[in-house]
């Protein structure tokens, strides 16, 4: 029988996890599709209940439902609990809902495929203190990177994040900037640049030294102000395809047990955007 999965979210049109999981399902010859399903906030336990009584197999949750949906899944990974946040479920074969979070482990994987890195990098530097931070932020120490360092618009957030990890620290922007030539590794992560969101750079990042990982988690435009002005300065520079194209395979293998063809996808969506 065909299986069917979803992603959840509000707004929605705009995701581009449909095509690619249709296109991995179609690859790998797998009888299956995947639709978006527009969610309001109010709308969260119903459509729970309505995904899993029409047999949905397994579904993606996205803003604004991540940290909101957890009363309603059965059982957490380790990593969706210690994130308070779930981006992939799992209907298991009793109906039980499996909830995991695949956003941190999908950012190290499409960091560590094109740059060949790992502790040796150094210090650290997160810029942001949201979910996206904190989720990256988890799968980096996993990963033996660190220490990291943490730096917000609101200060107390950064402070307040840092202090669940060993070896971290809390900036404010104005002392980041001024020591930028200290990290090896740079993660933007808040939503400045992004297409529809707000223009600009969170913090100026031409005081870098030559040959730092400079990565935005941004992937539309593809490559945000932020970025280009760390490519001009010397950085390795890394935008958000690789991440978000890694946490869709991660979700697509706990639901298939198939590790689909990133790379390819990668080009694809590059180029579609481009
Ligand atoms: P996500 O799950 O994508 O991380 P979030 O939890 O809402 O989303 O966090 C958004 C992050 O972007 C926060 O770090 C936020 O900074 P504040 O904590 O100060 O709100 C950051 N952010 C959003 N708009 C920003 C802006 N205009 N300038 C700087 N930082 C901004």
């Amino acid at each position: 029988m065909k299986k069917w999965y979803a992603v959840i979210g509000d707004p929605i049109a705009q995701s581009m996890s449909p095509e690619m999981h249709d296109a991995w399902f179609r690859e790998n010859g797998i009888n299956a599709s995947y639709i978006p399903v527009h969610v309001k906030v109010d709308q969260l336990k119903e459509a729970v209940e309505s995904l899993k009584k029409l047999g949905c197999s397994g579904w993606n949750v996205t803003v604004p439902h991540k940290t909101a949906i957890i009363p309603f899944i059965d059982k957490l990974d380790e990593t969706a609990r210690r994130m308070n946040a779930v981006n992939t479920v799992k209907v298991l074969e009793d109906g039980t809902l499996y909830g995991m979070n695949t956003d941190g482990q999908g950012f190290v994987r499409s960091l560590q495929e094109v740059y060949d890195c790992g502790e040796t990098i150094g210090n650290v530097l997160v810029i942001g203190a949201g979910g996206a931070a904190s989720g990256i932020s988890f799968a980096l120490e996993d990963a033996g990177f660190g220490p990291i360092t943490f730096t917000n618009r609101t200060f107390e957030k950064a402070h307040r994040l840092s202090s669940g990890f060993s070896r971290s620290s809390a900036l404010s922007f104005k002392d980041a900037e001024s020591l930028l030539d200290k990290f090896g590794l740079i993660v933007q992560t808040t939503s400045v640049g992004m297409n529809f969101a707000q223009s600009g750079i969170p913090l100026d990042p031409s005081g870098i030294s030559d040959g730092t990982i400079v990565t935005d988690i941004i992937y539309n435009p593809l490559e945000t102000d932020f970025l280009r002005i760390a490519r001009i300065a010397g950085g390795r520079t890394l935008n958000g395809i690789g991440m978000f194209v890694h946490q869709g395979a991660l979700a697509f293998e706990l639901w298939t047990g198939i590790t689909p063809d990133t790379k390819k996808m990668i080009q694809s969506i590059s180029t579609k955007l481009g």
